[in-house]
């Protein structure tokens, strides 16, 4: 049977590192909270030259290089990410071109946290029906464009101006405070490959999606819904930032990554003891420790990278696959079982032979 094997990985971390003590220079937080409520300590932010596509070129130019495999082998492009470039075209196509790829097909996939294992399930799909051999898969995220401070609050964070915030900018900031502490940006990749190995590759997935509660965590304006799509007083009411209802997106995120994980090893015979890694999506490490306690992970199972990088959405599962193979802790052969939860709401598991 032909499977879908992961040959290859790489990524790219958006270059500006801000600190919980520098976000808490412009905003009502502290190093405490964040650390303590999220396990966030930093993350990376993109500058005002790099997009979505640019994170995603760099890192899927690095698990070409990784993977051992030309640009010219690769015959389908996915791109998971939602905070693409454009309302339209999506990045997949545009990281053909920046890459110098060939005309493959390009598909963007828009399931946030999710995005990567929704991505990967069309990856393999596509291998197993012969319809692809080799496959570049992206998550790459830039939040910054969402990010509620002015240019000038953010030169005071970062320590470059000596200007604070007003009191508005301040209250402005503070009012997205539960959100923008938690996101970062970076792009990650992975190459996969047709190979008829019993031993290796995409073994099983279970995905989902329920919309009913969809504006839980969603952003409410800039959207097409809306006549024109996007105008001043949405920007004013802060419309084009995320609402999230963060205790909501909690309880849902553990019940059901549980759930998912539970039915994906049930169905496969695969007890968690037996699993070398479990790649749980970075949003909160306290949502991780929870599911980890209720599926009798040990702590050693499940790698965290969420303190350096913060929730990198569509980015976060390949971006921790790469660290582990990189520092040898994901080794060829090592079952692995990969978890998300995101807006839609979406969420998912897939089982691999790494
Ligand atoms: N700094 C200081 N205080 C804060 C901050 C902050 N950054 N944010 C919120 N608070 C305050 C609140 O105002 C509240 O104060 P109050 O008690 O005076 O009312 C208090 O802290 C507790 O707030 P909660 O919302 O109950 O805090 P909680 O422990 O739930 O943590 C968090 C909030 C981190 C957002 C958590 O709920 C969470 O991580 N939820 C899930 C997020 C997630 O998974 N998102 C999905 C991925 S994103 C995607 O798919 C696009």
């Amino acid at each position: 049977m032909t499977r879908a094997v992961i040959i290859g990985s790489g990524s790219e971390i958006a270059p500006t590192r801000v600190t919980n003590a520098q976000m808490a220079r412009i905003m009502d937080t502290s190093d405490e909270w964040i650390r303590e409520r999220s396990g966030v300590e930093q993350r990376h932010f993109a500058t005002p030259e790099i997009a979505t596509s640019d994170l995603g070129v760099a890192a899927a130019g690095k698990a070409l290089a990784a993977a051992g495999v030309r640009k010219e082998e690769v015959d389908l492009v996915v791109f998971a990410t939602m905070t693409p470039d454009h309302f339209f075209p999506g990045c997949g196509t545009i990281l053909q071109h920046k890459l110098g790829l060939r005309p493959v097909p390009c598909f963007d996939i828009r399931q946030q946290c999710s995005g990567f294992l929704y991505g990967l399930q069309l990856a393999d799909a596509h291998i197993r029906s012969g319809l692809a051999r080799t496959v570049l898969l992206v998550g790459a995220e830039v939040h910054i464009g969402f990010m509620p401070w002015t240019r000038e609050n953010y030169a005071y964070a970062l320590g470059t101006s000596d200007v604070p915030p007003t009191k508005e900018e301040w209250e402005w900031n503070s009012r997205f405070r539960h959100l923008v502490v938690l996101f970062g940006d970076a792009g990650s990749a992975v190459v996969l490959r047709a190979s008829e190995s019993e031993e290796r590759g995409v073994l099983d997935q279970e995905l989902h999606g329920a919309g009913a509660d969809y504006e839980k965590l969603y952003v409410p304006g800039t959207g097409f819904k809306h006549r024109p799509y996007t105008d001043a007083e949405q920007l004013k009411r802060g419309d084009h930032i995320p609402v999230m209802d963060g205790r909501y997106v909690f309880k849902m995120a553990t019940t059901s990554m549980v759930e998912v994980a539970r039915s994906v090893l049930e169905k496969n015979g695969v007890r968690p003891d037996q699993l070398k890694l479990v790649l749980m999506h970075q949003a909160n490490k306290r949502i991780n420790e929870y599911c980890a306690k209720a599926l009798g992970l040990r702590e050693v199972q499940v790698p965290h990278n969420i303190h350096k990088y913060g929730n990198t959405t569509a980015a976060t599962i390949p971006l921790l696959w790469d660290e582990c193979a990189r520092d040898g802790r994901l080794r060829p052969g090592d079952l692995v079982l990969m978890v998300a939860f995101g807006a839609g709401m979406t969420w998912g598991a897939s089982l691999v032979r790494a």
